[in-house]
C-alpha cells in the first residue's frame, strides 16, 4: 500500500533508492518516483506504472549524485495512477518534496484553504496537500514546519520530506502507516518495510505512531511529532538477510516461496515443541497459564489469506480445546458491536503485522478489555508491538503479493497454539500432543518430497484448464477454508473468476452454475467427511461438471469420478489443510504463468494493505 524509502549518507543515492523501491514494489506498482539533491537543486523523476519505467527514466542519472534522496512506489487511493499523481509531490516553489504512504483524510478542506491562500495544485492526490501545508509553515526550519503541518493533518501517514536548502537533511514521521529506520555507520535510511534496508544494514529502529525522525549523515534524532523532546529508541538487529529477499534462481518469488514452505513450517515449529514429550512452549504469548484456563472464548481476526488460516483454526481449537471460537474479517470486526471482555482472547493473524483493518480491530478489542495476541511474520511490526503477546511465524520475508509460505506457517503456528491450549487446559494428553507434534514436523518432509512431483503433474494438467473463465473450489470440514484459499489464489493471480464453497452448500445455489464449462476442484482426502464429500462430487459429475480432484493416494474411487486426480500421501487428518494447500497454490501459479500474468505483482493488488 505504497512504499517509501529514504537515504542520507555518502554513497550514490539513486541506486540505493531504486534497490529499496524494488524491494518494496510488492506494496504497490501504479507509479514510482524519486528525488535527490544535486548541486543545490532537487532532481525529481517520476513514471507511471512499474518501477522498470522509472528505471528507464533515471538511467543516465544513476551515478550522478551522492547524498540524500527519497523514493516512492504507489498503490493509488486518491487520484488515478498517472505520472502527475506519482510521488514525490512538491510545493509551489518546487523546493520542498514529500513522499507519503497513507491517507490524509481532511485533504479536501485543507486543499480548499490552501487554494484560497494562493497555492497551486498539480495533482489529484491527498499527499500534495501535505507539501503545500509544509510550505505554508516553512520559514527557515524544516523540522518545525513539518511538525506544524502534521498538527493540522487527520489520517494516516508515513512521510519523508526534503528541502532544497538542506541537502543533508531528511525529515520523516509516521502515524498509522509503517515506517522503519535503518542505521548504518555513516548513513541513515527510512523504509516502509525491512527488506528495503537489508542490503545496507540490519540495525533498525521501528518508529511508533506520532513519532518524527530527523536524519542526517550518520546521525539521527527521534521525538514525538507534537513534542520536540528527544526519545531514546531501541535499535533492533534483524536476523533476515538480503539473499532471503531474492528469487534465488526461481522464475517468481511466489514459486520460490511455495518451495520454501517445508522450511518455513519447520522454522515456525522448531524449538516450540519437544517431539519426544509432546511439551509445547510458547514463552512470548504474554498469557500466563491462569489466564489461559480462564478463557471463555477466542475471537480470531484477520484479512485475506490470513482470514482463511483463522477459519481453519476454528475447527482445531473447538475440536481439541473445546473452547468456542469466532472468526471475523477485520474490516467487519472493527465496526461491529463487539461482545468482548478480559476472558475473551482476541488473536490477530497477519503476515505483515501492518494491515490497517486488523490493527484497528485489535485496538478495539484492547479498549474493551480483551487480551490480544498476534500471529505475525514481521518482527517489530506494529501489531507485534501493540499486542499483549506474539507468536512469530518464522517464514522469512514473503515478497510475492499472493501469500503462500506465510499462510502455511500461520497454520503451523495456530496448530501449535491449539496443542498448547490443549496442554494447559488439559484437553489433550501428552500422547496426543506427541502424535500431532511429531506429525507436524514429519509433514515438512512430506511436503518437501511431494513438491517437485506435484509441480510436474500440475504443469501438465493445467493445459486443459488454463483458459477457463470460472472455477469452483469445494471442500468440507477443515478443508473448506482451503477451498476458499485455493479460489482466492487463483482469482488474484490469474484473474479467472473463482469461488470457494463448502461442498455441502453447493446444492443451495452454486450447483446452478455447473455445466461442462465449469471446472470444479474438489479437496477430498480420506477423512471423517470423505463419504459426504464424495456424494457432493457425484452431484457435480451428474451435471456434467468437470472435476479436478485432490485426494489420498490409492483412492481408486476418485479415478472413477475424474481423469484428473492429484494424489497426496495420507497424513493426520487435522494436518490436511497444510498439505492440500500446496497443490492448490501450484495450480494457481501454473495457470497464471501459462496465461502470461504477472504472478508476483497482480493487477490492482498490494501485499500490505495499510489503508482501510
Ligand atoms: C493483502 C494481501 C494478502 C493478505 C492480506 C492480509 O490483501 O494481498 O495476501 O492475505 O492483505 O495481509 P496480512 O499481512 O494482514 O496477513
Amino acid at each position: 500500500m505504497c512504499g517509501i524509502v529514504g537515504y542520507v549518507g555518502p554513497r550514490r543515492v539513486v541506486p540505493i533508492l531504486l534497490e529499496g523501491l524494488r524491494r518494496l514494489e510488492y506494496r504497490g506498482y501504479d507509479s514510482a518516483g524519486l528525488v535527490y539533491h544535486h548541486q543545490g537543486q532537487l532532481q525529481r523523476f517520476r513514471a507511471k506504472g512499474k518501477l522498470v519505467n522509472l528505471e528507464e527514466v533515471v538511467d543516465e542519472h544513476i551515478g550522478v549524485a551522492s547524498g540524500t534522496g527519497i523514493g516512492h512506489t504507489r498503490w493509488a487511493t486518491h487520484g488515478a495512477p498517472t505520472k502527475d499523481n506519482a510521488h514525490p509531490h512538491t510545493d509551489c516553489s518546487g523546493e520542498l518534496v514529500v513522499v507519503h504512504n497513507g491517507i490524509i483524510e481532511n485533504y479536501s478542506s485543507l486543499r480548499s484553504e490552501l487554494t484560497a491562500k494562493g497555492h497551486v495544485f498539480s495533482s489529484e492526490t491527498d499527499t500534495e496537500v501535505l507539501a503545500h501545508l509544509i510550505e505554508e509553515h516553512l520559514e527557515d526550519d524544516l523540522v518545525a514546519a513539518v511538525r506544524a503541518a502534521l498538527a493540522e493533518v487527520e489520517g494516516s501517514y508515513a512521510v519523508g520530506v526534503l528541502w532544497a536548502r538542506e541537502p543533508e537533511l531528511l525529515v520523516a514521521a509516521r502515524n498509522q502507516s509503517p515506517l522503519v529506520m535503518g542505521v548504518g555507520e555513516e548513513a541513515c535510511f527510512i523504509a516502509s518495510d525491512i527488506p528495503a534496508l537489508l542490503p545496507y544494514t540490519r540495525e533498525v529502529i521501528f518508529l511508533d505512531d506520532m513519532e518524527l525522525a530527523v536524519l542526517e549523515k550518520g546521525r539521527y534524532t527521534i521525538s514525538r511529532v507534537d513534542d520536540a523532546q528527544l526519545l531514546d529508541k531501541a535499535v533492533t538487529t534483524i536476523d533476515w538477510n538480503a539473499a532471503m529477499a531474492e528469487k534465488a534462481g526461481f522464475r517468481h518469488f511466489m514459486l520460490k516461496e511455495i518451495f520454501e514452505q517445508p522450511q518455513a513450517i519447520l522454522n515456525t515449529v522448531s524449538g516450540r515443541i519437544i517431539p519426544d514429550t509432546g511439551l509445547v512452549e510458547l514463552p512470548e504469548i504474554g498469557l500466563d497459564e491462569a489466564d489461559i484456563r480462564q478463557l471463555e472464548r477466542i475471537s480470531l481476526v484477520a484479512c485475506g489469506t490470513s482470514w482463511h488460516a483463522a477459519l481453519v483454526a476454528k475447527y482445531w481449537l473447538e475440536k481439541w480445546v473445546g473452547i468456542p471460537v469466532e472468526v471475523d474479517i477485520a474490516s467487519e470486526f472493527r465496526y461491529r458491536h463487539l461482545l468482548l471482555n478480559e476472558r475473551v482472547l482476541t488473536i490477530a493473524i497477519s503476515q505483515s503485522g501492518e494491515t490497517a483493518d486488523t490493527l484497528a480491530g485489535i485496538r478495539r478489542a484492547s479498549s474493551l478489555g480483551a487480551k490480544v495476541l498476534t500471529i505475525c511474520n514481521v518482527v517489530g511490526s506494529t501489531m507485534t508491538r501493540e499486542a499483549d503477546g506474539v507468536i512469530y511465524t518464522h517464514a522469512g520475508p514473503e515478497i510475492g503479493v499472493a501469500s503462500t509460505k506465510a499462510f502455511t506457517s500461520q497454520l503451523a503456528a495456530l496448530f501449535l497454539f491449539t496443542l498448547y491450549l490443549g496442554q494447559v487446559r488439559g484437553t489433550m494428553d501428552s500422547a496426543l500432543r506427541r502424535e500431532y507434534g511429531s506429525g507436524l514436523i514429519a509433514l515438512c518432509g512430506v511436503i518437501e518430497a511431494e513438491l517437485p512431483r506435484l509441480q510436474k503433474e500440475i504443469r501438465a494438467l493445467i493445459e486443459k484448464y488454463y483458459t477457463a473463465r470460472d472455477f469452483l473450489f469445494v471442500g468440507r470440514g477443515v478443508n473448506f477454508p482451503i477451498a476458499l484459499e485455493g479460489a482466492l489464489k487463483l482469482k488474484e493471480i490469474s484473474y479467472i473468476h473463482a469461488e470457494g464453497y463448502a461442498a455441502g452448500e453447493l446444492k443451495h445455489g452454486p450447483i446452478a452454475l455447473i455445466d461442462d464449462d465449469m471446472p470444479v476442484l474438489g479437496l477430498v482426502p480420506r477423512d471423517g467427511v470423505y463419504q459426504k464429500t464424495v456424494s457432493n462430487l457425484e452431484e457435480i459429475k451428474a451435471r456434467q461438471g468437470r472435476l479436478v480432484l485432490i485426494g489420498t493416494g490409492g483412492d481408486q474411487h476418485l479415478a472413477g469420478l475424474s481423469e484428473d486426480v492429484l494424489y497426496l500421501p495420507e497424513v493426520l487428518e487435522d494436518l490436511n489443510p497444510l498439505l492440500y494447500t500446496i497443490p492448490a497454490q501450484l495450480l494457481s501459479y501454473e495457470i497464471a504463468h501459462r496465461r502470461g500474468c504477472d504472478v508476483d505483482q497482480p493487477r490492482n493488488l498490494a501485499k500490505s494493505v495499510t489503508v482501510e
